[in-house]
């Protein structure tokens, strides 16, 4: 390594290690920034590659050559990593080759395009359902935290009846599901990690009852498509695979979502002129999403990876001892891909953000998760065009999911859905 390599790697260390620190996830922006100075790829430290650049990120994604960390590389990178019930290495996310895509081809059946197109009039029918409830609660003029009470239980409700879980068994998933995602987060102690693994042995009890259920009586839904898969027994899922990739589709399905509908409200509030148009119908919808998704994505971070032999990312060497840290979060904001990459947008011209990842591992729910987007936010900017920011915002803790624990809003003036409600 040169002097000049070394040097670099020093700064980029140091700012990885203020973008952990409170501030840095409070706003990580000003600090990707620093890091596109540095280059598309950095050499951060012995086995450790950060990859800020939009191109680079994108290579890597879409390069079958990088591996997801699957059984093998942990028992060597993180030998005690079977004792925790929450590392799963059977989620689609830790599984590469024949196995990943023989259970993501079985998965990725039940969310083509067509499925989630016809699932616009249940999410319209909820949305509306869920912002009359928001009304009723705010009409006094009282605050209402709109990720208690819209942000979380839209996705979690479409996720569950997608996969069949019945109403009575959604509550404790919210807890739950938290509690697993700290182990995406670099900075999870002891402490939450076994909390984790908690999380995921109650989770994989309510999954296991609830394939019994369906095993049981079928009842047309994804589970029992899955589970009549599992008992066909010509190998398609395992009982296990099934298990720990419904435990998957549950916590990816919503976490993320619920993050994204409360960045997405606290941009509209912030620039009047873009809540204006989307009421209008002059700001596309769907082109809020995208922008919300490159401007403040709920993931910030897609899974590292590590290549199958030496090879080049951003002109840095790298080999299958690296961590390669896909920084997609900072890639939607560089430079040298996105004029102005600071400047809300929406239609922005150029290439689309990393949000959902890419190449094998691109996110299964990301149709989903688009259409929730596009069905929600112009609907609460016309039921409550009056809507502002509350006291008392709060970003959840994190590096990997930046979302809002609290957003609080005044709900102010409230639009009857009858009088000049546009789906
Ligand atoms: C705004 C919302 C969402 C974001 C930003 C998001 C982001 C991502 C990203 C970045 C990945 C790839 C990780 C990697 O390459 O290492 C991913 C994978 C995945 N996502 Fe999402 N996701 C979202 C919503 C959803 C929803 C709604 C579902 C399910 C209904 C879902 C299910 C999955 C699954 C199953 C994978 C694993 C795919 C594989 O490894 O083959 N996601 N997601």
């Amino acid at each position: 390594m040169t002097a000049q390599q070394e040097a670099t790697g020093s700064q980029a260390q140091e700012i990885f290690r203020e973008l952990l620190e409170p501030a840095g996830m409070a706003d990580p922006y000003p600090h990707y920034a620093r890091l596109h100075a540095l280059g598309q790829a950095i050499r951060a430290g012995d086995g450790l590659v950060l990859v800020p650049g939009y191109e680079a990120a994108s290579a890597v994604l879409r390069d079958p050559r990088f591996l997801v960390p699957d059984a093998e590389r942990l028992d060597r990178v993180y030998p005690g990593w079977r004792d925790h019930p929450s590392l799963s290495a059977e989620s689609l996310l830790n599984l590469n080759g024949e196995r990943h895509a023989r259970i993501r081809g079985l998965m990725a059946r039940e969310f083509t395009a067509r499925r989630v197109r016809d699932l616009r009039p249940a999410v319209e029918r909820l949305t509306d359902a869920l912002l009359d409830a928001m009304a009723e609660r705010g009409s006094g003029g009282e605050p209402v935290d709109f990720m208690d009470e819209f942000a979380f239980a839209l996705p979690v409700t479409v996720i569950c009846e997608l996969i069949g879980v019945p109403e009575r068994d959604r509550a404790p998933f919210r807890p739950l599901a938290r509690s697993l995602t700290a182990t995406l987060e670099p900075l999870a102690g002891a402490a939450r990690l076994a909390e984790a693994d908690e999380a995921a042995v109650a989770l994989g009890e309510m999954m296991s009852d609830l394939v019994a259920l369906r095993r049981a009586r079928p009842a047309g839904d994804l589970l029992s498509a899955l589970v009549a898969a599992c008992d066909a027994g010509d190998g398609r899922i395992t009982g296990s695979e099934l298990l720990h990739n419904l435990i998957l589709l549950l916590v990816a399905g919503f976490e993320t979502t619920t993050n994204l509908l409360g960045n997405g409200l606290a941009i509209a509030m912030a620039d009047r002129a873009v809540a204006q148009g989307m009421r209008t119908g002059e700001v596309a919808a769907e082109a809020f999403v995208e922008e919300v998704l490159r401007f403040d994505s709920p993931v910030q971070f897609a899974g590292d990876r590590r290549p199958a032999g030496p090879t080049r990312v951003g002109g840095i060497l790298v080999g299958p001892d690296d961590h390669v840290v896909l920084m997609t979060g900072a890639a939607n904001r560089d430079p040298r891909r996105f004029t102005e990459p600071g400047r809300f947008w929406p239609g922005r011209p150029g290439p689309g953000p990393l949000s959902f990842g890419g190449g094998l591992h691109f996110c299964l729910g990301a149709a989903l998760a688009r259409l929730e987007g596009a069905v929600a936010f112009p609907r609460v900017l016309r039921r409550f065009p009056g809507i502002e920011p509350a006291a008392g915002p709060e970003r959840r803790a994190g590096v990997v999911l930046r979302g809002y624990e609290h957003l609080p809003v005044a709900v102010g003036r409230i639009l009857r859905p009858r009088y000049g409600m546009r789906s």
